[in-house]
C-alpha cells in the first residue's frame, strides 16, 4: 500500500542506499587529497638524504601512484563488476582500501609507499567506477540526479576533511624541531570509512539492472519490492529492462559491432575530458601554491585559504542536488560553464595585472576562485557523473562507464602534472586565461552534443541511443 508512512519508508531505504554507495566518494575524496599535507613531512622522514630536484621527482611519484593506480583500477572494474555484480565490486574496493590505508601507514621507505599508495589507487579507481554505476541502476528515475550527485557531495566533504588535517598536520605535527609520525596516523585513519563502507554495503540489495542481464528476474524484482511499494511502477520498470537485458553481446562485441554504442562511448570521454579541463583539479592540488602566488605568503593563511576553498565546494554541491531533477542537467551546466569561464578570466586578468607587486588585487582574485570552485561544484562536479552513468546501454554500461572513467583519471594526472610546467612557461595569469577560454568552448560541445536525461528511464534513452537518434536527442 502506498500510504505515507511506507513512502517515508522508501525515502530511507533510498536515501540509505545512496548514502553507504556514495561513501566510496569520501574514500575518492580522502585520499586525493590527504596527500598535499603529509608530503613534506614524508619528504622529511624518507627523502632527507636526496638531493632537492632527486627528492621533489620521488615526491611526484608518491603522489602520482595513486592516480595511476586509480587507471588501472577503473580498467579492471569493467570485468569486475560485468562478472560478479556492482555490489561485490565495492566490496572489493573497501577490501583494497583498508590494506592500501593500512600499507601507507606502516610503509618503511618510499618505495613501499609507492606501492602501498598505487594499492590504494586501485581501491579509488574501482570505487569511482561502481558507486555511481550502481547508484544510477538503483535509483528510482525522479531522483536519479541528486543520488549521484550524492556521491560527488561525499568526494568534495572528503576532500575538505583531507585539507583540514592537512592544515592540522601542518600547525601541530611538528614540535621542537621533531617531525610526528602524524602522517602515517592521516594516511592509516581512512581504513575506517573503509571499514564502515564495507559493513553497510553488506546490507545493500544488488543492482536490479544487473540481476536481470545476468538473468535472475525474480531477485530484481524482490529489490524493486524493498525499494518501491507500487505494483504498477515495478511492472513498468521490469518490462523496460526485460527488453534492454535482451541484448547478449557484451561491451566488447557492441563496441565492434555497433556505431551508437560508439557514439555513447565517445560522448562519455568528452564529457569526462571536459570535467578535467574546467582546471578544478589544478585548485585542489596547488590551492596552497595560488594563495601563495595571489600575495599570501604565510603558510597558515594559505591552508586556511584551502580549508574556505573545500568548504565552498562542499556547499556548493547541494544546490546541483537540489536541482538536478528539477530544472534538469543542461541548464545547470550552462549555469556552471559562464560562472567558471567568467571567473577564471577575472583570475587571470588579475594575475596579469601583476597581482604579485599589487597585494590589493589578492583578495579580488581569492574572491573569483571561490567564484569558479561554486561553478564548478553546481554543474560539471556532479553532473558530468550523472551524465556518464545514464548513456550507456545496459549490455555495455560496464565497458562504457569504464571508459569514461578511466579517462576521468588520466587527464586528471596530465592537468596535475602540467599545471607548474605551464604556469612556468606561458605564466600564471594566461595559464588561468587559458583555462576560462575553455570553459566557454565546452558549451558549444553541450549544445551540439549533450542529451538531457532528466525524469526518463534509462532504459528509454537506450532504446533512443540505439535507435541512432542524435546524440543530443537521445533524452527525449
Ligand atoms: C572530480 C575530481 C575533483 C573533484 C573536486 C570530482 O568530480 O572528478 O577530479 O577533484 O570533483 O570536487
Amino acid at each position: 500500500m502506498n500510504t505515507p508512512s511506507s513512502r517515508k519508508n522508501v525515502q530511507f531505504i533510498v536515501y540509505f542506499i545512496g548514502f553507504t554507495a556514495a561513501l566510496a566518494g569520501l574514500l575518492f575524496g580522502l585520499d586525493v587529497g590527504v596527500i598535499s599535507g603529509a608530503l613534506a613531512f614524508i619528504k622529511k622522514e624518507f627523502l632527507a638524504d636526496l638531493s632537492p630536484v632527486q627528492a621533489d621527482s620521488r615526491s611526484e611519484f608518491i603522489v602520482s601512484a595513486l592516480l595511476w593506480g586509480a587507471v588501472f583500477g577503473t580498467l579492471v572494474s569493467g570485468f569486475l563488476s560485468s562478472r560478479f555484480g556492482r555490489r561485490k565490486t565495492i566490496l572489493v574496493s573497501a577490501v583494497v582500501f583498508v590494506a592500501g590505508a593500512l600499507a601507507c601507514a606502516v610503509s618503511p621507505d618510499e618505495n613501499f609507499l609507492i606501492g602501498a599508495r598505487f594499492l590504494l589507487g586501485i581501491g579509488v579507481g574501482v570505487a569511482s567506477f561502481t558507486a555511481p554505476l550502481y547508484l544510477s541502476e538503483i535509483s528510482p528515475q525522479s531522483v536519479r540526479g541528486s543520488m549521484i550527485s550524492m556521491y560527488q557531495l561525499m568526494i568534495t566533504i572528503g576532500i575538505l576533511l583531507a585539507f583540514l588535517s592537512d592544515t592540522w598536520l601542518a600547525k601541530y605535527a611538528t614540535f621542537g624541531g621533531q617531525t610526528g609520525e602524524h602522517w602515517r596516523i592521516m594516511l592509516g585513519i581512512i581504513a575506517i570509512p573503509a571499514v564502515v563502507m564495507f559493513v553497510g554495503v553488506l546490507f545493500l540489495p544488488e543492482s536490479p539492472r544487473w540481476l536481470f542481464l545476468k538473468g535472475f528476474q525474480d531477485h530484481a524484482v524482490a529489490v524493486f519490492r524493498q525499494m518501491k511499494l507500487d505494483e504498477a511502477e515495478i511492472a513498468a520498470e521490469v518490462k523496460e529492462i526485460e527488453d534492454s537485458a535482451k541484448v547478449k553481446q557484451n561491451g566488447w562485441q557492441l563496441l565492434s559491432s555497433n556505431v551508437n554504442f560508439r557514439r555513447a562511448i565517445g560522448l562519455g570521454i568528452g564529457l569526462q575530458v571536459i570535467q578535467q579541463l574546467t582546471g578544478i583539479n589544478v585548485i585542489m592540488y596547488y590551492a596552497p601554491k595560488i594563495f601563495e602566488l595571489a600575495g599570501f605568503e604565510d603558510v597558515n593563511e594559505q591552508m586556511w585559504g584551502t580549508v574556505v576553498v573545500g568548504i565552498t565546494n562542499v556547499l556548493a554541491t547541494f544546490i546541483a542536488i537540489a536541482f538536478v531533477d528539477r530544472l534538469g542537467r543542461k541548464p545547470i551546466m550552462y549555469a556552471g560553464f559562464v560562472t567558471m569561464g567568467a571567473a577564471m578570466v577575472t583570475v587571470g586578468t588579475l594575475f596579469n595585472m601583476g597581482i604579485e607587486k599589487n597585494p590589493s588585487l589578492g583578495y579580488p582574485a581569492i574572491i573569483a576562485l571561490l567564484v569558479f570552485i561554486i561553478g564548478f561544484a553546481m554543474s560539471a562536479g556532479p553532473i558530468i557523473w550523472v551524465i556518464c552513468s545514464e548513456i550507456y546501454p545496459l549490455a555495455g554500461r560496464d565497458l562504457g562507464v569504464s571508459c569514461s572513467t578511466t579517462t576521468n583519471w588520466v587527464v586528471n594526472a596530465i592537468v596535475g602534472q602540467t599545471f607548474l610546467t605551464l604556469i612556468n612557461t606561458v605564466g600564471g595569469g594566461n595559464t588561468f586565461l587559458l583555462y576560462g577560454g575553455m570553459n566557454v568552448l565546452f558549451i558549444i560541445f553541450f549544445v551540439l552534443f549533450v542529451p538531457e536525461t532528466k525524469g526518463i528511464s534509462l532504459e528509454h534513452i537506450e532504446r533512443n541511443l540505439m535507435s541512432g537518434l542524435q546524440l543530443r536527442k537521445i533524452g527525449r
